[in-house]
């Protein structure tokens, strides 16, 4: 347990200055392989898929963010989801949020399965859909909260004991809400997965992914994909999230603030359907939003009512952009069934509640005055 506060941590964990230089930033270490000092000796790296200095304090920081054990950086969110189900074998059953990542659920159906991993999709907003669907196999409960673009929350805490219970671990994206609004491993996680390309980094410069790890065995199960798998996090790509870091908790602030503002804005809106923001006490989840979470965030979805529609608001807007991803300090507008979940069948698409007029916001941290007019004047051309 450290004993500073966040934003301290993301100011210092892992970004101690250097012992040799007193740089004051991480150096980048540039270097693919390392001097040994002897035979079967070497003065902490060997060989940069297996570990590089760059890298060691990204994971440091990350682990202390999220007050894991161990932390992993891969190349991509996708990779640390890989990565996640890499060490599984054929025969094991692992069980997944219905409404993830549409890339997740095209790396589970398309390639995982093939290797004979069990992947059953399941409601995971109902714990009690999640114990009726453990097995004796059931190795890993993932869990996405709140769920992307649909804002659907999962109960950390009551999943993790259902799992335990039965020996199962269980990892939770925490993408949407970042280290700094929820902490999975404190609510009983074993594992939590990000994707740094969204706020740990926070400004749309490189993607990148990461685990944090609760145990001395997660250490060393992710250290054993990384230097096998190879999917792992350049030394400049790390410097940039670790960069990214020490603003997060600042950025937060401010992307919460305007992340209310745009959803009670939009609440009142006559064109707008189906708000969902955890924040609003309207969302039929807002309490578990309040126990399970520090914050609300900057992610929110609606509806405007047709695909048609949608297009018109977003090729109307001048500040929020139409593009996917989020977390960065702009804001971003997308579409979510052409864009983020495109990759999910019609079927798949309405199980998941995404339909043909959504749209999903990451509210950056631009004026939020501003942010509402560009969308008051995005509606007026439906
Ligand atoms: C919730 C969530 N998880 C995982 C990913 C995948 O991360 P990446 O794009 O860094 O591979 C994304 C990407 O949008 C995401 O939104």
């Amino acid at each position: 347990m450290s004993p500073y506060k966040y934003s301290t941590l993301a100011v210092h964990a892992g970004q101690h200055p250097d012992p040799q230089t007193g740089a004051v930033n991480v150096p980048v270490y540039l270097s693919s392989t390392f001097e040994l000092t002897g035979i079967g000796s070497d003065r902490g790296w060997d060989y940069s898929r297996a570990g590089n200095p760059t890298r060691d304090r990204l994971e440091t920081a990350l682990a202390a963010l999220e007050g894991g054990f161990c932390g992993h950086a891969f190349a991509s969110g996708m990779a640390a989801i890989h990565a996640l189900v890499t060490p599984l074998r054929a025969g094991d059953h692992v069980l997944c949020s219905h409404n993830v990542y549409a890339g997740t659920v095209r790396l589970f159906n398309q390639f995982v399965r093939q290797y004979g991993i069990d992947i059953e999709y399941v409601d995971t907003s109902k714990p009690e859909a999640v114990a009726a669907a453990m097995r004796p196999a059931t190795r890993l409960v993932h869990v996405e909260t709140p769920s992307n673009p649909a804002m659907v929350l999962s109960d950390i805490r009551a999943i993790s004991e259902i799992a335990h219970a039965q020996g199962a671990e269980v990892s939770v994206d925490n993408t949407f809400m970042s280290p700094v609004l929820q902490r999975p491993l404190e609510l009983g996680a074993d594992i939590v997965m990000h994707s740094t390309t969204k706020y740990l980094n926070g400004h749309s410069d490189g993607i990148g992914g990461a685990l944090v790890g609760s145990k001395p065995e997660h250490k060393e199960r992710y250290l054993l994909v990384q230097k096998s798998a190879g999917a792992i996090l350049s030394p400049f790509e790390c410097y940039l999230v670790l960069r990214g870091i020490k603003t997060m908790p600042l950025r937060i602030k401010q992307h919460e603030e305007n992340g209310r503002a745009v959803a009670e804005f939009l609440s009142t809106h006559p064109k707008v359907q189906r708000l969902a923001y955890p924040g609003l006490k309207s969302h039929p989840q807002h309490e578990l939003a309040v126990r399970q979470q520090k914050g609300f965030g900057s992610m929110l979805s609606f509806d405007v009512g047709s695909r048609a529609a949608a297009g018109r608001f977003l090729g109307a807007l001048k500040i929020f952009i139409n593009a996917e991803s989020l977390g960065g300090v702009e804001s971003l507008a997308s579409h979510s069934a052409t864009t983020t979940h495109a990759a999910l069948s019609d079927a798949e698409r309405a199980a998941a509640g995404i339909t043909d007029g959504m749209i999903r916001l990451s509210v950056g941290i631009e004026d939020k005055e501003d942010l509402i007019a560009d969308l008051e004047q995005g509606m007026k051309a439906i």
